[in-house]
């Protein structure tokens, strides 16, 4: 899933061929996009508003309205902190503060060199044993205890 590859409008027509004869096809475009290149980038927008006859700011603003959707290439691994209130209750602002400083990346952002993304998400469904986080995939809870340092070694930092 962290995967990231350069837009290619070849590739992208050939997706947006599956697509383009299903009513409303602006969000299976942009995922079959997102699936396949890990991002929708610019010239993504570009090429999808001027395929459905819609402007690059109608386009844009789905992308950045959709948690599923990135405008910028994500990192080689990706920790989603949860950040809905049964985490927040449990102290999840204080381990987000936590992992951005031990992992150098503010939540929302990508480390200058790809390494990795930090990342909001509403709900893991561990809200029991939160604050809750996935590492690539793999959940983690417990961050106000153990969990961290479990968290960490996941991330390999
Ligand atoms: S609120 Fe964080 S896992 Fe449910």
């Amino acid at each position: 899933m962290g995967h990231s590859s350069d837009f290619d409008p070849a590739e992208a027509a050939r997706l947006a061929l599956e697509h383009s004869h299903q009513e409303g096809a602006l969000l299976p475009i942009l995922h079959a996009l997102q699936g396949r290149f890990g991002w929708i980038a610019p010239e993504a927008v570009a090429w999808v508003a001027e395929r459905l006859n819609l402007s690059r700011a109608e386009v844009h603003g789905v992308v950045s309205f959709y948690h599923d959707f990135r405008d910028h290439p994500a990192g080689r691994q990706v920790i989603k902190v949860c950040q809905a209130e049964a985490c927040q209750a449990r102290g999840a602002r204080h381990v987000t503060a936590q992992l951005e400083e031990r992992l150098g990346v503010k939540l929302g952002q990508t480390a200058p060199d790809r390494s990795l993304t930090l990342e909001p998400v509403y709900c893991l469904g561990l809200c029991g044993n939160g604050p809750a986080a996935l590492v690539d995939g793999r959940p983690y809870a417990d961050l106000s205890g153990r969990g961290l340092a479990r968290c960490l070694k996941g991330v390999g930092r």
